[in-house]
């Protein structure tokens, strides 16, 4: 299964952090955001990879992700002209694809806590699944609507009036038709493809699963100026108190087996002094 990492997008609720520079690079507490998201595909076991961006931001993905070898990942690079809905993501990246299913994440979506819900979700799908996660503020999301049976009989992005408390993160597991799906989506009324259109056609065709995640993971929001520094508070406090690192790829690659020791031993060497590479080469130490 291949993997697609949204990550452009105008950013505007940041501004002007977000004026020259795009919002999934900026960071969340030691680490780009795009980290994250990128760390939760390589523990469910996605190694190939394609990040999407604008034409302006991409070369800065470049410049900080390179090809991915350093991981044992392979990173490919699409750009989206406008930002005009996240199923597109689905129409700019066909061609990359030979009649294989995709997990898509949303580079501004961090996850914590053990993936089986992931695992399970790549093991099990069958045509199209997502997840359902309780939040304060449904009315920021898309949301879905389950039947007294726990069947999801609703799909809504953004509900004015309170339909349900379950919001669906950013991260999405199609089969191969959702190439197709993508194409004979229509605009929004905001004037984009809706990720939650897609999800309505594999419900109405009675083929999504829906996986509830429990409170032992948390899903953050980086939206805006206070749910980012929310984000980095939390990442800052777990880190400081295990002294161990969220999302640092290096370490992960490892666990992976991805790379060797001596591999990212020798990518390691090559990074600036600094808090980051003293605990790469701890990780080193520890795997000796
Ligand atoms: O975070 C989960 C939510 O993400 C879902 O519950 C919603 O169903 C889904 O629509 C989306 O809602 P957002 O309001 O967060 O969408 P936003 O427009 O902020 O886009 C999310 C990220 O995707 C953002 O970091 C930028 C990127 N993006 C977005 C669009 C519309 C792109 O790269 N290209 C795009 O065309």
């Amino acid at each position: 299964m291949k993997g697609i990492v949204l990550a452009g997008g105008k950013g505007t609720r940041l501004y002007p952090s977000t004026n020259v520079i795009s919002k999934q690079l900026l960071p969340i507490f030691d680490k780009p955001m795009i980290y994250y998201p990128i760390s939760t595909l390589m523990l469910a076991g996605i190694r190939d990879m394609i990040i999407i961006s604008t034409p302006e931001d991409i070369h800065n993905y470049q410049k900080l992700l390179l090809d991915g070898s350093q991981w044992g990942l392979s990173f490919s690079y699409v750009t989206q002209p406008k930002p005009e809905g996240i199923a597109q993501a689905f129409i700019i990246t066909s061609h990359l694809f030979k009649n294989e299913s995709v997990c898509l994440i949303l580079g501004d979506n961090l996850f914590y806590g053990r993936l089986d819900f992931l695992k399970k979700g790549i093991a099990e799908n069958q045509s199209a699944t997502v997840f359902a996660y309780e939040v304060e503020n449904p009315e920021d999301y898309g949301v879905v609507v389950f039947d007294k049976q726990n069947k999801p009989i609703e799909i809504i992005e953004k509900p004015k009036n309170f339909v349900s408390k379950y919001a669906i993160p950013g991260l999405y597991i199609f089969d191969s038709s959702v190439f197709d799906f993508a194409l004979e989506l229509k605009p929004s009324a905001r004037g984009e493809l809706e990720i939650t259109d897609l999800q309505r056609k594999y419900l109405a065709m009675g083929e999504l699963n829906v996986i509830k995640i429990g409170r032992g993971i948390a899903w953050l929001d980086t939206g805006n100026p206070s749910s980012m520094l929310d984000a980095s508070m939390f990442i800052r406090a777990i880190e400081q108190r295990q002294g161990r690192k969220i999302a640092c790829l290096e370490e992960i690659a490892l666990i992976m087996g991805y790379v060797s020791i001596n591999e990212i031993s020798k990518w390691i060497e090559k990074m600036p002094s600094s808090n980051y590479k003293n605990y790469c080469l701890k990780i080193i130490e520890e795997f000796k």
